[in-house]
């Protein structure tokens, strides 16, 4: 059995799912024969409604969309989970990293490479948490004069973004909150694709690219990803994001629903620097 997907090298797949309509695609009981103990037991001890269905949600989209890519049942899956929470596939491929997942206002979201690493989140245009207090707090110096900079009516927009792209970098490493979040920022004002910058002096992340998208429910979505052939300077590269609805746990999963066109699917390209 191969060990990975096959997704093309400059491909990241993106699946996203309505829990709610996801969920009512077919019986609790059913759903909840793909889970496996410890993912039930988890489920259980939600209190809010909302939590325990994005929760499940995601668990479904995660194992249904790995099982598009291998001749293996959704329930087979087995997952690790590195030293800061990070989801891994441990079987029957073996440590399997190049996914990710994220979950907000009713929107599931797992983004899945190759290979590499991979970061994803998502946000609500609408979630009541924007500003340049919370910016003050968390973003570094050079995303808060940037904020500034802008007139108000659009820095509720790049607030989002960059918390978004935050996110999906702290993500795709794998150190969550553990990772101080001014130690990198990200630089919405040149021209294409957000650029990160890391280190003391701000060098730009060159080996990462990102890329945001919106969907018409109004969620913002920001990716991250890291591979070697990224970091190939002398191999210009172009990434594509295929995005597409998982709305069914019943409907099998074809290849053809998957080969994207304009009418499905979103695609994006950035150009590694
Ligand atoms: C856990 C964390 C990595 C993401 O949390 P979040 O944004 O609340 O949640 P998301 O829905 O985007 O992601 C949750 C999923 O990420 C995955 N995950 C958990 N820990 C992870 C880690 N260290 N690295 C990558 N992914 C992780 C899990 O699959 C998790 O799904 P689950 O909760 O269903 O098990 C962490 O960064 C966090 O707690 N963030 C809080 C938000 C914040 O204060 N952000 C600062 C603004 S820049």
């Amino acid at each position: 059995m191969k060990q990975a997907p096959d997704i093309p090298t400059h491909a990241i797949d993106i699946w996203y799912a309505y829990a709610d309509r996801l969920i009512a695609s077919d019986s609790i009981e059913n759903h909840l024969k793909v889970l496996s103990d410890s993912e039930k037991n988890q489920l259980g001890r939600f209190s809010l409604t909302r939590v325990r269905e994005e929760s499940l949600a995601s668990r479904l989209l995660t194992r249904h969309a790995l099982s598009f890519y291998a001749d293996v049942a959704p329930e087979r899956w087995q997952f690790a989970k590195g030293p800061r929470g990070k989801p891994y596939v441990v079987s029957p491929w073996q440590d399997f990293h190049a996914f990710n997942l994220s979950h907000s206002a009713n929107l599931v979201v797992f983004a899945i490479a190759r290979h590499g690493t991979v970061g994803v989140d998502v946000e609500s245009i609408d979630r009541a948490t924007t500003g340049i207090p919370l910016a003050r707090r968390f973003f570094a110096s050079q995303e808060v004069e940037q904020l500034l900079a802008l007139p108000p009516e659009m820095q509720r927009e790049s607030f989002l973004q960059i918390w978004t792209l935050k996110e999906a970098y702290i993500k795709a490493v794998g150190d969550g909150l553990a990772m101080p979040l001014d130690r990198f920022f990200f630089d919405l004002t040149a021209a294409g694709p957000a650029q990160l910058h890391v280190g003391d002096g701000g060098q730009a992340g060159t080996e990462w690219l990102f890329t945001q998208l919106r969907l018409p429910s109004r969620h913002h979505i920001a990716l991250g990803v890291t591979h070697p052939m990224l970091t190939k300077k002398s191999n210009k590269q172009q990434m594509y994001v295929r995005a597409r609805e998982f709305k069914s746990t019943q409907a099998p999963i074809t290849c053809a629903d998957v080969v994207c066109t304009e009418k499905n699917a979103w695609y994006f390209h950035q150009e590694a620097k």
